[in-house]
Formats: structure tokens, sequence, C-alpha cells
């Protein structure tokens, strides 16, 4: 399998079993974690990590990720980079894409909700860059999806539920909060899940629609498997018969107006919601379920200490995934590492 040079925006523009070959080797890589065959994949190489807005968990997972390939990860300050925004005079994204691709051997960048007037505006910045650029471009986290996250999931479900997702019910809750947060790492969820064949409900308080297109996405790949798509404004019932429930704030769809983000509107009318919390006696209507979240999480909103830090939490077993299976990504897209993938992933896949 090539995917030298390859982009990843978000997880639904790859096949699925380019999906599954970067777990499985994102598995090997845990297992075998300072092996060889596996320290010198990036050796003089770096890669390049845009930062627009904070970070605890991508930014140390791809320094680790790279220290551990053998490469270099270097930190930028897109302010320091004198490129051109909407509202001041700098170096275009051409430029700057073609020029850094004679660098390094790949390019992240995150940028989220306060730093777009429009939502898509981050999307639209990612798709040009690997427009121009020859290096491939990797979302750490934008205005739309956040890949790595989802690959991160993925691969917890899979020591936790078994290889074969087909069939277990992703509950993906909305909690209350102050945080007003970007939609990125809940609809690369719904991607993502969908296509690995669980069943999908998302269940919020009217007005808390997602992306159309995404919920469209995310039912055709649950049709596709031949599963169920549901949506509901009940905060008690999807938890019936969960496998999994995924429980985080997202702000609404009135989020931005007037070319601004309005922060402060969407706290306020979030924190109304004050049922919309993920808590043990709801988590005893599930089957078992296990509880996920991206991190961090704004515990005693989104979810309750005793569910976050509970036998059914699997938060850190995740977040320790980032850097495995953003060792696999950059292994696969930025050296020419050449991988078959298993026969019996294959088939699951
Ligand atoms: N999950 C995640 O992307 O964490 P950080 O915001 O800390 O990078």
């Amino acid at each position: 399998m090539n995917l030298f040079g390859k982009d990843l925006i978000t997880t639904q523009d790859w096949e699925k079993d380019e999906l599954t070959a970067v777990l499985e080797l994102a598995e090997d890589m845990q297992k075998k974690r300072f092996s060889p065959k596996y320290t010198k994949l990036l050796q003089h190489k770096t890669f390049f990590m845009f930062f627009y807005n904070p970070s605890v968990r991508t930014r140390q997972s791809f320094e680790c990720a790279s220290t551990e390939l053998g490469g270099h990860a270097q930190y930028l300050e897109p302010g320091g980079m004198r490129l051109k925004t909407k509202k001041t005079a700098g170096e275009i994204i051409e430029d700057a894409a073609r020029v850094m691709s004679r660098y390094a051997a790949g390019i992240g960048i995150r940028m989220l909700e306060d730093k777009i007037t429009r939502y898509g505006e981050a999307d639209d910045m990612l798709r040009e860059y690997a427009k121009f650029a020859d290096i491939p471009i990797v979302s750490m986290a934008h205005d739309k999806y956040h890949p790595c996250q989802g690959l991160a999931d993925i691969m917890g479900l899979r020591k936790h539920l078994g290889r074969d997702l087909k069939g277990k019910k992703l509950l993906l809750y909305w909690g209350h909060g102050a945080l007003a947060r970007s939609w990125c790492s809940v609809q690369e969820a719904l991607l993502i899940y969908s296509r690995f064949g669980m069943d999908v409900t998302v269940a919020s308080p009217e007005g808390y629609n997602l992306d159309p297109a995404v919920i469209e996405s995310s039912k055709k790949n649950c049709g596709d498997n031949g599963r169920k798509f549901e949506i509901t404004h009940d905060p008690v019932e999807g938890y019936r018969g969960a496998h999994v429930v995924y429980a985080r704030n997202w702000m609404s769809p009135n989020a931005y107006h007037d070319g601004e983000f309005h922060k402060q509107e969407e706290v306020d009318k979030a924190l109304q919601h004050s049922r919309w919390i993920c808590d043990e006696q709801k988590m005893k209507l599930t089957d078992k379920g296990l509880y996920i979240h991206p991190m961090p999480i704004d515990r005693g909103h989104e979810v309750t200490d005793e569910v976050a830090s509970g036998p059914r939490s699997i938060i850190y077993d995740v977040a320790e995934n980032r850097l495995h299976a953003q060792k696999a990504i950059m292994a696969l897209t930025m050296s020419k590492f050449d991988y078959k993938l298993k026969k019996t992933a294959a088939k699951v896949a």
C-alpha cells in the first residue's frame, strides 16, 4: 500500500483499508515502541506544526512521534510567520506551501473556532495548503475535523471491544458546559465510527445540529454497513444499550454571525441545559458502556468525575493512542514505509 505524500484532512477522504493499515501499524508500534524497524523512518526529516490554537496532547504526541521515528518536529507560531490574513498583508498560502515543501517532510495545522469568522474557513485553508504543498498536510484539529483523534479513538475501541466493531452502538452525547467547543472531534467521530460499522445515535438538545453534510455522510456510512443512524433530543433514551458513550460539548450552528464567533452567547445558552451531563445513573442503561472523550474534559459539565475516572473510562488509553496513531500516519505518508494489510484485517476491513 503506497500512502507516501497523502494528505490527511479527514478520515472520510481515505479508503477503509488505508485507515485499517494505520490502525494495524499503530498497534504494532505500540507493542514494539522502540524497535529499530521504526526508529529511523523519519531520520533527518522535519515535521512543521502550525498551532493557531493551544494544545497539550496534539503538540506533545506529534513531538514525541517525530522523535521516536528519528526525526524532528518544529513548533511554529503562525503569528510570527507573517502570513497573509483577512486583516493583514503578508505571504500567501501558495508561496508558504511551496517553500516549506522544499524543507520539511510534512505540515500539521491546527485552527479552531475562535480563529475563524465562519464555519468551514479553516477547512478551506488546509485544503489550499494541500493544493500547493508537495508534502502531506495533516489536520491537527480544525473547524470541521480531527482525523488523528478519530483514529486514536478507534484504536482504543479495538482494544476494549475487539477488532470487529460492527453492531456496537455509539451514543454521541451533547454535554452542557462553558467552553462552546468546536465540531471537529465529534464530527470526525461520527464519520469514522460509522465507517467501522457501528450503530450511531446522536443526542443533543434542539438547536445543536451538526454539519448536515457530515450527518449525511455518516448516515451513508451506516447504510453501507447495514447499520442504524438515529438522532434524538431526549437526554436519557440514547443511553439504552450503548456500548460506547462519547459525551462532549459542541457549539450550536448559530455560533457564527456578523462575521464573528460569539462565544459568550453560546456559553450562556449551553449552561441552561444542566440535565445534559453523562452520569452514572444514565450509564447504568448502557450495555456495560465505555466512556470516551478526546480530552481536555470539562468535568462537572460534560461528565461527572465518577464516570470520567471510573472503570469503564478509556480516556487515557485513547490519549496515549494519539502517539501511536500519529507515528503510523507519519511513517506511511512521510517515509516510504511499505505496509501490507494482514489477511484477517483485510477481511474485517
Ligand atoms: N484531543 C486533543 O486534540 O487535545 P489537545 O487539544 O490537548 O491537543
